[in-house]
């Protein structure tokens, strides 16, 4: 337990990877996590309860505005929210000029409209609210080491992240003190998403001359989203924290 013990969490993303992770750390430190995912996240519920942990699961479409609106609804039953991790995204690779308009538009949903709806949603039902933890509440947006430099045949995605910096700078601004809001930008994380991407030897190789000399683990980039919900970051907001392994240093 820790200074999380009898807060609420919404994390999407929860049913895989680095969301998975989070909602498992969280519920190790003692939130009561609500799990959301476009697939019910049922495998990382039954994980948190089976240890012991508080964990729901629902499933929610986080590019739909509708399914947001449920969400958001469900976590009000739970009471006072401390936290928002949005981890929902999707990973697209194609040359431009083979890239159909409808690709371009599903990845911007899901990874921009979805920030922006999950993080609209997230203020609204924080902003203002008693403390649970008596610390500001938290929304935690998870961007990546292409919000800050492009990358050949990722552009949606490259442009979709880079757009989620933006929606985090500019709502720290605005509901600062309340509600810290940071973005946390992993760099190559070993999750299904990145097998999923087209990763020809040369591209990993080339990712492997990163400091570090491996890819990350999703638990660590929960570690970092857990700091950042807890009262040891209160005076963090506004930024993308990178946890890269050292692959950029912008
Ligand atoms: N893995 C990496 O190397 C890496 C690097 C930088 C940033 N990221 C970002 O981290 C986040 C998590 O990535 P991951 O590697 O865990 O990916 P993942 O594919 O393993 O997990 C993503 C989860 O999001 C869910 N999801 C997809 N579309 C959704 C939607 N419309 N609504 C709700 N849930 C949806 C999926 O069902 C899945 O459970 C993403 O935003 C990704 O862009 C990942």
């Amino acid at each position: 337990m820790s200074d999380l013990a009898g807060t609420n969490v919404i994390i999407t993303g929860a049913g895989r990877g680095i969301g998975a992770a989070c909602a498992k750390a969280f519920a190790q430190a003692g939130a009561q996590v609500l799990c959301a995912d476009l697939n019910d996240p049922v495998e990382t519920v039954a994980g948190i309860t089976d240890a012991g942990g508080i964990a729901q699961g629902m499933v929610c479409d986080v590019s739909d505005e509708s399914s947001v609106l449920a969400l958001f609804r469900k976590a009000e039953t739970l009471g006072p929210l401390h936290a928002t991790v949005n981890c929902a995204g999707i990973i697209h690779e194609r040359p431009l000029l083979e890239t159909p308009v409808e690709e371009f538009d599903r990845v911007i949903a899901v990874n921009l409209r979805g920030s922006f709806l999950i993080g609209r949603e997230a203020i609204r039902a924080m902003h203002g609210q008693p403390s649970q933890s008596g610390q500001p509440a938290r929304l935690i947006m998870i961007a990546s080491d292409l919000s800050y430099y492009g990358r050949e045949t990722f552009s949606p995605y490259v442009a979709s992240k880079h757009g989620v910096l933006g929606l985090v700078r500019s709502w720290a601004k605005e509901f600062a003190p309340d509600i810290l809001i940071n973005a946390l930008c992993p760099g190559p994380i070993d999750t299904a998403m990145l097998a999923a991407a087209n990763m020809t030897p040369e591209w990993r190789e080339k990712e492997l001359a990163i400091p570090m000399g491996r890819f990350g683990q999703p638990e660590e980039i929960a570690q970092m989203a857990l700091f950042l919900a807890g009262p040891n970051a209160a005076y963090i907001t506004g930024q993308g924290i990178g946890v890269n392994g050292g692959s950029i240093m912008p």
